[in-house]
C-alpha cells in the first residue's frame, strides 16, 4: 500500500527520494509524489501512475533542494488522480506531509477545518493533517515537531506521517501510530521511510519507531520523543540483509525468482526444529502446561494466508484432533467469536501488519485468548502483539502475490499441528520424526519441479484466453485449489474459482461447456476416486482439464488433457508440492496475457487499512 521515503542532508535530495520510492513499488499504489525544499519554499510534485513517470516530470526541473519527503499512493480516500496524491500542502504552501494510513474522524476534521477558513485541495483524508499542522505551527513557529505532535492528538486512525516546512530548512519531522515508519543515519544525511527497504542502500542501522513516538530528522542528526514530548533513547535494528534481496537475482521478475527460492525457504523454516529427538518451537511463547490445555484453535488471517490456514485446519484435526477453525480476520473481528482461555488463536500474516488481522488480534487477546503469530516481518505489529511467533524465513518478499511467504506458513503451521499432536501425545515422537523427515525432503522435491516446467508452460498456453476457470480438488487438495484460483485471478485478471469437486454437480458443473478450464489437484490420496469420478462428468460435458498429479498416474492421462507430474509425497505434504506448479501456472498464464506478475493492477502489498 502506499509508501513514505524522506531524507535530509547536504546533497540534492531528488535522486534519494526517487530511488526510495522506486524500492517501495512493490507495496502497490496508483501515484506518486515529493516535496522538497527549496530557495525558501516547497515545491511539490505529484503525478498518477509509475514513479518513473515523477521521475521523468523530475528530471525537467531545477530542483536541488537537500530536504524532501516521497510518497507512493495506494488509493482509499478519493480516486487515484495527481490532486489526490501526496504530498498535501497546508493554505499558504509552506508545510508538506505524507501519510500512510487512516485517519478515521477526518470528515469531522475537515468540516471543522473549513469552517475557520482552510480551503481543500483533494478529497484525501491525509489534507486534514497539512491544515491541523498549519494552525499548531501558527502556535509555536520553529518548531514543527511540536506541531506536529499537537497536531496528531485531534487524530483518530493510524498513520505514519512524515512532515516538512519551509520555515525550518534541513528539518523533517514524522511520528507513527499503528503504521510503520523507520529512521535511520546515512553518511552524510538522516533517512525515513515506512519501509527498511527504503533505506538499504543508507543504512543498516535504523529505529522502528513505536507507537506514539516521533522523530526530528536534521542533516546532522536525529532526535526522538515520546508522545508527551520527552526526549527518548530508542532501540536500534541491525539489518543483516543483502541488497541483492531487492534485486531480481537473474530472474525475469521477482515473482519468479521467490517461487525459486522456496526450497530454501523449506530448508530454514524447518533448520534447528528438531532437538534431541523432540520437535521444538521455543517461541511458542506457552508452557507444555498450556498447550496441552488447548481444546480449540481458530486460524485467523486473510488471502492468501487464509489458505494456509485451510491447509492448518486439516492437519491440527488429523494429527492433533483439536478442533480448528479457519476465518478471514475481517469477519472474525466483528462476529463475537467462541473463545475460553484453552483457546488458541493462530494469527497468519505474511507482512504482519494487516489491518484486519491486527485488529483480530486484540480482539481475540482481550477476550482471553493465547494468540500465536506466524509472520514474515521480524518486529511487525503482528509479532509483537502475540503470545508467541513463528518467523516464516522466507525474507523479503517482493512480489505483490505472494508465494515463498505462502510455502513458509504452510511449513510452519504443518510445524505447530505436530507440536500440538506430540503434546496431546496423539502422534508418538517416532512418528512426528518421521513425518518431519518427509517434510523436510520437499525441499528437494520442490526442486525437481522447478526443474521441469514444460508441461505448466502448455496447459497455460491451453488455457490462456478462456474467460473463467475452476480449480477443483477433494480433501487438502481442495485447499490447495483456493490458493491456486486466488494466484491466477490477481496478476492474470483470469476469473477463477475453486471448489471442493464433490460440489460440482450442486451448481458449478452448469459453467461446463466445450474447452472451459478445470483445473484439478489430483494427487493420490485416500479421495483420489472419487475425485476422478468428478473430473469425469467434467470431462463428459467438453470440459478443458489440467491435472495436478503424482509421478507415474497414467490413468489420468484417460481424462486430463494436460497432466503436470508432482513427486510422490505423503498426502498431508501436497499442499506443499501441488502449489508450486499452481504458483507457475498462473505467472505463465499472466505473462501470455501480457500482466505485470510483480505489480498486479488494484492489489497492494500490505493491507494496512480495514
Ligand atoms: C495474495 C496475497 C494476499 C495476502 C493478504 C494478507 O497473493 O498476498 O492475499 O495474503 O493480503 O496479507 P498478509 O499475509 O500480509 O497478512
Amino acid at each position: 500500500m502506499c509508501g513514505i521515503v524522506g531524507c535530509t542532508g547536504s546533497m540534492p535530495v531528488k535522486k534519494v527520494l526517487v530511488e526510495g520510492l522506486k524500492r517501495l513499488e512493490y507495496r502497490g499504489y496508483d501515484s506518486a509524489g515529493v516535496a522538497i525544499q527549496q530557495d525558501g519554499a516547497l515545491e511539490v510534485v505529484h503525478r498518477v501512475g509509475k514513479v518513473a513517470g515523477l521521475e521523468s516530470e523530475l528530471a525537467c526541473r531545477d530542483l536541488r533542494g537537500t530536504c524532501g519527503i516521497g510518497h507512493t499512493r495506494w488509493a482509499t480516500h478519493g480516486r487515484p488522480s495527481t490532486v489526490n496524491a501526496h504530498p498535501h500542502a497546508s493554505c499558504d504552501g509552506r508545510i508538506a506531509v505524507v501519510h500512510n494510513g487512516i485517519i478515521e474522524n477526518f470528515a469531522e476534521l475537515r468540516e471543522q477545518l473549513q469552517a475557520r477558513g482552510h480551503v481543500f485541495a483533494s478529497e484525501t483524508d491525509t489534507e486534514v493533517l497539512a491544515h491541523l499542522l498549519e494552525e499548531a505551527y501558527a502556535e509555536c513557529p520553529g518548531d514543527l515537531l511540536t506541531a506536529l505532535r499537537r497536531a496528531l492528538q485531534h487524530v483518530i486512525g493510524a498513520y505514519g506521517v512524515a512532515a516538512v516546512c519551509a520555515d525550518e530548512p534541513g528539518v523533517i519531522a514524522c511520528a507513527r501510530k499503528d503504521s510503520p515508519i523507520v529512521v535511520g543515519r546515512g553518511k552524510d544525511a538522516s533517512y525515513v521511510a515506512s519501509d527498511i527497504i527504503a533505506l538499504i542502500d543508507a543504512t543498516r542501522d535504523v529505529v522502528v519507531l513505536e507507537d506514539g513516538q516521533l522523530a526530528r530528522l536534521t542533516p546532522e542528526s536525529i532526535t526522538y520523543f515520546d508522545e508527551r514530548g520527552r526526549e527518548i533513547e530508542p532501540e536500534i535494528t541491525h539489518v543483516d540483509w543483502d541488497v541483492d534481496l531487492a534485486e531480481k537475482g537473474g530472474y525475469p521478475d521477482f515473482m519468479l525468482k521467490e517461487i525459486h527460492e522456496q526450497p530454501r525457504v523449506v530448508r530454514d523454516t524447518l533448520a534447528g526444529r528438531m532437538v534431541g529427538g523432540e520437535l521444538s518451537i521455543d517461541e511458542l511463547g506457552l508452557s507444555y502446561e498450556e498447550l496441552n490445555l488447548i481444546d480449540r484453535v481458530y486460524v485467523i488471517a486473510c488471502g492468501t494466508s487464509y489458505h494456509a490456514g485451510l491447509i492448518a485446519k486439516n492437519l491440527i484435526e488429523r494429527w492433533a484432533r483439536i478442533p480448528t477453525e479457519v476465518e478471514v480476520a475481517s469477519e472474525f473481528r466483528y462476529r463475537n467469536p467462541i473463545i475460553t482461555p484453552s483457546t488458541l488463536v493462530v494469527a497468519v500474516s505474511q507482512s504482519g501488519e494487516t489491518a484486519d488481522t491486527l485488529a483480530a488480534i486484540r480482539d481475540a487477546r482481550i477476550r482471553g485468548a493465547k494468540v500465536f503469530g506466524i509472520t514474515n516481518v521480524v518486529g511487525s505489529p503482528v509479532a509483537r502483539e502475540s503470545d508467541g511467533v513463528i518467523y516464516t524465513k522466507a525474507n523479503k518478499e517482493i512480489a505483490v502475490a505472494s508465494t515463498k511467504s505462502f510455502l513458509g506458513q504452510v511449513v510452519s503451521l504443518t510445524l505447530l499441528a505436530l507440536l500440538l499432536a506430540q503434546t496431546k501425545g496423539r502422534l508418538t515422537t517416532a512418528q512426528v520424526r518421521l513425518l518431519f523427515r518427509e517434510l523436510g525432503d520437499t525441499a528437494e522435491q520442490i526442486e525437481r519441479i522447478l526443474h521441469d516446467t514444460e508441461a505448466i508452460d502448455e496447459a497455460a498456453y491451453a488455457c490462456k484466453d478462456a474467460a473463467s476457470a475452476l480449480f477443483v480438488g477433494r480433501g487438502i487438495g481442495s485447499a490447495i485449489c483456493y490458493e491456486g484460483a486466488l494466484k491466477l485471478k490477481e496478476i492474470s485478471y483470469l476469473h477463477a474459482e475453486a471448489y471442493a469437486a464433490g460440489e460440482m454437480k450442486h451448481g458449478p458443473i452448469a459453467l461446463i461447456d466445450d474447452g472451459f478450464p478445470v483445473i484439478a489437484v489430483a494427487t493420490e490420496s485416500p479421495v483420489y476416486d472419487k475425485l476422478v469420478s468428478n473430473l469425469k462428468e467434467c470431462e463428459a460435458r467438453g470440459a478443458l482439464i489440467v491435472a495436478i498429479a503424482t509421478e507415474g498416474d497414467e490413468e489420468i492421462k484417460k481424462i486430463a488433457r494436460h497432466v503436470i507430474y508432482v513427486p510422490k509425497v505423503r498426502d498431508c505434504f501436497t499442499p506443499i508440492t501441488a502449489s508450486v506448479p499452481l504458483q507457475l501456472f498462473a505467472r505463465a498464464i499472466a505473462l501470455l496475457r501480457g500482466c505485470d506478475v510483480d505489480q498486479p493492477r488494484n492489489l497492494a502489498k500490505s493491507v494496512t487499512v480495514e
